[in-house]
C-alpha cells in the first residue's frame, strides 16, 4: 500500500529484499538535551520528562524538558540566524540544495539508528520503521534539495507603462509541532520544504517520541547547517507547544496533530501574530468497494488501511463501506486477515503489529471497542486487549457498523475495523461526504467511469483508486474541512513556506 519506497508492497516490507536489516542491541542514547544553536543545552527550568518504551514499558532515558524561556531562546537563534547578511541567508541555492542532500546521506547512513530509536520509542515494527519511514524521509529530503534552486517567482505583464515581477523570498522564523505516529517523517514533511526555501526552524517534537528528532540535531550540525537555523525544542504540548504557536517572534507553524490542538494552535496565532499555520489534523477515512472490484485486492488494501502503524494513522481507512451483494463474503475474507496479523514485539521481523503508543491511547481504543459493542455493532474478531501484555490491542473487526455509532463517527487511532454496507453510489457518496473530517478517501472498483465519478464527487484532499496510503513526496497531502488547513510535500508546500513579493517599476518610456 505504501509505495514511497517500491521495497513495500501493500504495508509489509518486500520479504523477496535481498538483505533485510536488523535492529541495532543496547543502542546508546546520545542525544537527549535541548538543541539550539548547534549546541546542546539543559532546560532552564532544570525539569527533565521520561521517555519509555511501549513494547516493554521500561524507561528508555529523561529528556531536558523544554518550556516557555528555552523556546524563546530557540527562537532567538532561529531569528539571528534568518537575519540579512547571516551565513543561511547568504549562502546560494545550490548550496541550500547542497547541504539537504547531505543531511539525506546522513539519514541514509544512520538509517538503522534511526529506525531503531523510532521502534523504541513509538512501538511500530522495526521493518516499517526502516522501509517506510526512514526511506519517506531520504526521499522526502532529496526532493526538496532539488526544489532549492528553482524557488521563482514570475514576469507579470500588467496594465499601462509598468514591468512587474514576483520574488518568493523565505517566510523567516518556522515553528514545528509534531506527532509521535511518525515522529521522523512528519517532522522532515516540515523541515524540508521549509528549509529548502530558506527558512530557519524550532521544532517540538511530540514528548511521547523526542528521540529520532534529537538525534536529527546531531545530523544537522555534522551537514553543515550553520547555528540557529535548526533548533529542538523537546517538552510538552500545553508549555513549550504553546509557546511556539502564541510566539510573537514566530512567522508560521505547521502541525500535525490532533484537531482540538489544531484548533487550539490556530487560536494562539490569532491572538499573537496572526501568523501562519499549516495544519494536518484528523481523518475518518471512507474506504468505498463496489462490488465490481478485484475483491483480494480490496480486502487487502482495506486491511492494510486500517491496520498499519497500529492504526495510528491519520490516513486511517477507519469507515469501510462494502456494496451489498459482496458484503458478506468482504468481511469474511476481511475477519480472515486479521485473525492472521501478526501481533508481538516490533524487534522481530516477522512482527506486523506492535502496542499502541501509551497508555492514553491504548485506554481511548479500549473504549472505543466497548463504545462500538454498545452501539450494536457486531464483533467480528479481537476486541480486547492481549492478555496482560501491556499496550498491544488484538486487530478487531466490526461489521454491520451504522452511519451514527461513535466508531463510524469519530477518529479511533487503533487497530480497529469498522464496515458498513450501502446499496448505491449516489447514497455512499452522500454517507463518505457527511463527515467533518475530509482527508483521503479510497475506491475499489473495476469501472474507471465510476471511480472518477466517485473521486469527484468526494469532499477530500486525497483520492486513492485501487490502492491505499500512495503517498509520494512529489503530491501533496492535507485535508478539506476540518482534516486541516495548507498542504504538506509536492511544489504546493513550498507556497506555505514562501511569501510572495510583487515588485512593481515605472518605465520611463512608454513601449515602441
Ligand atoms: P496532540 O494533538 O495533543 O499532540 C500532537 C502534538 O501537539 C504533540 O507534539 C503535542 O505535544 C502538541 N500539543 C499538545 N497540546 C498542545 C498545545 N496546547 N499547544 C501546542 N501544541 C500542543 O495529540 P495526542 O493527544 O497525542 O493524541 C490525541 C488524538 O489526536 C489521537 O488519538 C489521534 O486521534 C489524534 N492524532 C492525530 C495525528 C495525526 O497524524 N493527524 C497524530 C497524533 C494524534
Ligand atoms: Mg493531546
Amino acid at each position: 500500500m505504501t509505495t514511497t519506497n517500491g521495497t513495500i508492497e501493500n504495508g509489509q516490507p518486500d520479504k523477496k529484499h535481498p538483505i533485510l536489516p536488523r535492529p541495532l542491541c543496547n543502542l546508546e542514547i546520545q542525544h537527549r538535551k535541548i538543541f539550539i544553536n548547534n549546541e546542546w543545552h539543559s532546560s532552564m527550568s532544570g525539569r527533565q520528562f521520561p521517555v519509555s518504551n511501549p513494547a516493554t514499558g521500561k524507561k528508555i532515558c529523561e529528556v531536558e524538558e523544554a518550556d516557555k524561556e528555552d523556546v524563546d531562546k530557540a527562537v532567538e537563534a532561529a531569528r539571528a540566524a534568518f537575519q540579512k547578511g547571516s551565513p543561511w541567508r547568504t549562502l546560494d541555492a545550490t548550496g541550500r540544495g547542497k547541504l539537504l542532500h547531505r543531511l539525506a546521506d546522513l539519514l541514509e547512513r544512520d538509517r538503522i539508528i534511526l529506525a531503531t530509536l523510532e521502534t523504541m520509542d513509538t512501538g511500530k515494527p522495526f521493518l516499517h520503521a526502516f522501509m517506510v519511514d526512514l526511506e519517506g524521509c531520504i526521499r522526502t529530503l532529496r526532493y526538496y534539495a532539488g526544489w532549492a534552486d528553482k524557488i521563482q517567482g514570475k514576469t507579470v505583464p500588467v496594465d499601462e507603462n509598468f514591468l512587474c515581477f514576483t520574488v518568493h523570498e523565505p517566510v523567516g522564523v518556522c515553528g514545528a509541532i509534531t506527532p509521535w505516529n511518525f515522529p521522523l517523517m512528519m517532522l522532515i514533511w516540515k523541515m524540508g520544504p521549509a528549509l529548502c526555501c530558506g527558512n530557519t526552524l524550532v521544532i517540538k517534537p511530540a514528548e511521547q517520541t523526542p528521540l529520532t528528532s534529537l538525534y536529527m540535531g546531531s545530523l544537522i550540525k555534522e551537514a553543515g547547517f550553520p547555528p540557529g537555523v535548526v533548533n529542538i525544542v523537546p517538552g510538552y504540548g500545553p508549555t513549550a507547544g504553546s509557546a511556539i504557536s502564541y510566539h510573537p517572534d514566530i512567522d508560521k507553524v505547521a502541525f500535525t496533530g490532533s484537531t482540538e490542538v489544531g484548533k487550539l494552535i490556530k487560536e494562539a496565532a490569532s491572538k499573537s501574530n496572526l501568523k501562519r499555520c499549516t495544519l494536518e489534523l484528523g481523518g475518518k477515512n471512507p474506504c468505498i468497494v463496489l462490488a465490481d472490484c478485484d475483491m483480494e485486492l480490496a480486502v487487502e488494501c482495506a486491511h492494510q488501511g486500517v491496520f498499519f502503524n497500529q492504526g495510528q494513522c491519520c490516513t486511517a481507512a477507519s469507515r469501510v463501506f462494502v456494496e451489498e451483494s459482496i458484503y458478506a463474503e468482504f468481511v469474511r475474507r476481511s475477519v480472515d486477515h486479521a485473525k492472521r496479523r501478526l501481533v508481538g514485539d516490533p524487534l522481530d521481523p516477522k512482527t506486523e503489529q506492535g502496542p499502541q503508543v501509551d497508555q492514553e491511547q491504548f485506554n481511548k481504543v479500549i473504549g472505543f471497542i466497548q463504545c462500538g459493542k454498545e452501539e450494536g455493532a457486531k464483533l467480528e474478531c479481537g476486541g480486547s486487549a492481549i492478555g496482560d501484555r501491556g499496550l498491544f490491542i488484538k486487530p478487531t473487526v466490526f461489521s454491520e457498523v451504522t452511519d451514527d455509532m461513535r466508531i463510524a463517527k469519530e477518529e479511533i487511532f487503533g487497530p480497529v475495523q469498522a464496515i458498513l454496507k450501502f446499496k448505491n453510489i449516489e447514497e455512499v457518496v452522500k454517507r463518505a461526504n457527511s463527515s467533518q473530517y475530509g482527508l483521503t478517501a479510497a475506491v475499489f472498483t473495476g469501472s474507471l467511469d465510476k471511480a472518477l465519478t466517485i473521486a469527484s464527487a468526494l469532499q477530500s484532499g486525497t483520492v486513492w483508486i485501487n490502492c491505499y496510503n500512495a503517498l509520494h513526496a512529489q503530491t501533496p497531502f492535507g485535508g478539506f474541512k476540518m482534516s486541516g488547513n495548507g498542504r504538506e510535500l509536492g511544489e504546493y508546500a513550498l507556497a506555505e513556506y514562501t511569501e510572495v513579493k510583487t515588485v512593481t517599476i515605472k518605465l520611463a518610456q512608454k513601449n515602441p
